[in-house]
């Protein structure tokens, strides 16, 4: 498209348009040199929002090479399977995510046989049924770790709970204690994030290192922006405003 509407603005220069498309022609290309490339460090942040707003993931393990006991199709060790599951941020000091381990689920039984664990998710714009909408375009990351559950300490004061049922109101059936699942308070021990923060001309596209990602601050992950979330130039001059004065 811009191609081709370069093509015609310089055709027009060279048939001695008055228009000065020479100058326009460079303008064009200085415009896209305007993009800047968020750094790892922002797409870090990116991710770890996405992260606090979305309660729904694809979690990934791979089969265990031997489980007798296990009633499934043969040849089934060392494949992948991602299973949708629920998780929040119920620890976001740390940036690992709180998840609910249903001991009889195929995820937590591959995890228990070993299995590292990847929780993928992905930024679903609010604005998506506008018209250039393209998902291709928008932030996805996955976080590769595993699973290690949480101790009593964690758990006493109530507060993971609470925060895992603000999330997931469904979920309060099969809190651990509950008679209809076994389940247990897990996190999902980040130890590398893959990150795909949309078209490679205008997003990181890469490995982000998991310092970087521990290092986001609660703070930073309140007041990022993702794309169509609304929070543009009105909600960065509210921030101005809120931090001069009040
Ligand atoms: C899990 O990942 C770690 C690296 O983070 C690796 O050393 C270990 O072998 C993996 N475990 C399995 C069962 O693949
Ligand atoms: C972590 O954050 C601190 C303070 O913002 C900064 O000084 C430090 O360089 C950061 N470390 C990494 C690995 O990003």
């Amino acid at each position: 498209m811009h191609a081709v509407l370069l093509l015609v603005l310089f055709a027009l220069g060279t048939a001695g348009s008055p228009n000065n498309p020479r100058s326009i022609f460079i303008n064009s290309v200085d415009d896209d040199a305007v993009i800047k490339i968020p750094t790892v460090h922002e797409s870090a942040v990116q991710a770890r929002r996405i992260m606090h707003l979305s309660t729904i993931g694809t979690l990934s393990t791979v089969f265990p090479t031997t489980d007798a006991l296990e009633d499934r199709p043969s040849g089934l060790g060392g494949v992948p399977i991602g299973l949708m599951d629920y998780f929040a941020d119920c620890e976001p000091e740390t940036g690992n995510p709180t998840i609910l381990a249903v001991d009889i689920a195929t995820s937590f039984k591959n995890a228990a046989a070993g299995s590292n664990v990847t929780l993928s998710m992905r930024w679903v714009s609010p604005d998506s049924h506008s018209r250039v909408y393209s998902p291709a375009a928008l932030p996805r990351f996955s976080l590769v770790g595993y699973l290690e559950e949480l101790s009593d300490e964690d758990v006493e004061s109530g507060k993971i709970a609470e925060c895992f049922v603000q999330h997931h109101r469904d979920a309060k059936v099969w809190l651990p204690g509950s008679r209809i699942h076994r389940s247990r308070w897990v996190r999902l021990v980040v130890n590398d994030v893959y990150w795909i923060g949309g078209f490679g001309d205008r997003a990181y596209i890469g490995w982000i290192p998991v310092e970087v990602w521990r290092n986001v601050t609660v703070e930073e992950v309140h007041d990022a922006t993702l794309p169509g979330d609304g929070r543009g130039l009105g909600f960065t001059l509210i921030n101005w405003f809120r931090a001069r004065w009040f």
